[in-house]
């Protein structure tokens, strides 16, 4: 049987990682600053997280929601501290699409109303209502076309107040990306967090924090949201959530109320996946990862402005992004090539840095050395 081909796939086979290098079948080492797309966020086989689901696994891998899963309660702690939210509720699933999907569909179950607040250049996800409020209409099947969604500019404060003045009896939620991702690296301004803020406190409209790719810490804050200063109704979480292993949730604000029935899922929230959430949270904390994100990112974004032939050179913790001059445009593609190290990009030409939040600083200096070597820059005084 053939695979279904819709992956632009690179002609590697990884056999084994550790922390932020992984090998191919050949025995070549790579460094990873893509994490599999901002998914590795403790590093890869990370001995604790490894321990932890080996251990859960020999007793129980799964069961479904039908049963008492003392683990889920114990994630919830722990997330609630993390996240300094802890009156807040969690629904747990299984993909970044589902979160956005379930918060879409809690928000309009709260509040009644049909129409969502989406932004310019956002990804949500590939599911039906995740996609509808996403801004791409290459993924959008005549089927997901819901006419409920509306797409205005990102940080544009004066086009929002427009839209709920005009209709803001009518908006269930605001859907938004602390910084987008997939869109190129853009962070929606904290002024634009505020304005949503109070704007979906004003209308009764809620505020859905996606925070699948920026959030869980990357940032140096648990979520990217929070260098603003505010609170979301709902907080979307998936990638980073299991270091690879398959598991996302929300964070529901006490506000919403549960009904039984009105969400659900087989597999979210199993035994296993849980295991992997803990064990992802142990290690943020005990390594300090938040704080490494910050710092290393911080150093990382400093170093990359020194070298004229990158521009646009943006970001915040360990989610940056930069643009190549066009006589470097081939500058990712060497860098996997020839220096063996694996980025990220988002269309047309920006290199996207989504690496662990355990990079270390010498991990950090193989990078930006590769990079200058590649574009014959003079090294700095540090770097040589
Ligand atoms: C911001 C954001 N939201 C949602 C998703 C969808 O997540 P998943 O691929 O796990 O469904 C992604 C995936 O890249 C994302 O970047």
């Amino acid at each position: 049987m053939n695979l279904f081909e819709v992956y632009q796939i690179n002609p590697i086979v990884i056999t084994k990682a550790r922390g932020s290098y992984v090998w191919d079948d050949q025995g070549q080492q790579y460094l990873d600053l893509y994490g599999g797309h901002a998914v590795i966020s403790i590093g890869h086989t990370h001995p604790h997280y490894v321990k932890r689901i080996t251990e859960q696994l020999n007793k129980i891998g799964f069961y479904s929601n039908s049963v008492i899963i003392p683990l889920q309660a114990e994630l919830a702690n722990k997330l609630g501290k993390i996240s300094g939210r802890e009156e807040y509720q969690l629904f747990l699933c299984n993909s970044g699409a589902e979160a956005n999907e379930n918060a879409l569909k809690l928000a309009s179950f709260h509040n009644g109303r049909k129409k969502i607040i989406a932004f310019k250049k956002s990804f949500h996800g590939r599911t039906s209502l995740a996609v509808a409020v996403t801004d791409n209409p290459n993924l959008l099947a005549p089927v997901n076309q819901t006419g409920n969604v509306i797409f205005l500019p990102l940080n544009d404060e004066a086009a929002l107040e427009a839209c709920f003045r005009a209709q803001g009896e009518e908006i269930s939620s605001v859907i938004v990306e602390g910084i987008q991702g997939v869109g190129g690296i853009h962070e929606s301004s904290a002024s634009f967090l505020q304005k949503i803020s109070s704007l979906c406190q004003q209308y009764g409209a809620l505020f859905i924090a996606d925070s699948v790719q920026c959030g869980y810490g990357r940032t140096g804050k648990f979520f990217s949201h929070d260098h603003a200063g505010v609170n979301a109704d709902i907080y979307t979480m998936a990638k980073g959530m299991g270091n690879g292993f398959p598991v996302a949730g929300i964070l529901i604000s006490p506000k919403i109320q549960a009904r039984q029935g009105m969400l659900g899922t087989t597999f979210g929230g199993n035994h296993l996946a849980c295991a992997a959430a803990l064990a992802v949270l142990e290690v943020m904390e005990s390594e300090n990862l938040m704080q490494n994100a910050a710092s290393i990112g911080d150093y990382i974004l400093s170093e990359l402005k020194t070298i004229p032939e990158l521009q646009n050179v943006r970001g915040r913790g360990l989610m940056i992004g930069f643009e190549p001059i066009e006589e470097w445009k081939d500058l990712r593609k060497n860098l996997l090539f020839t220096h063996r190290i694996f980025t990220g990009e988002a269309k047309p030409n920006t290199i996207r840095l989504l690496p662990s939040l355990a990079l270390r600083k010498k991990d950090a200096d193989e990078f930006l050395e590769s990079i200058r070597e590649e574009i014959h820059a003079p090294a700095t005084e540090e770097l040589k």
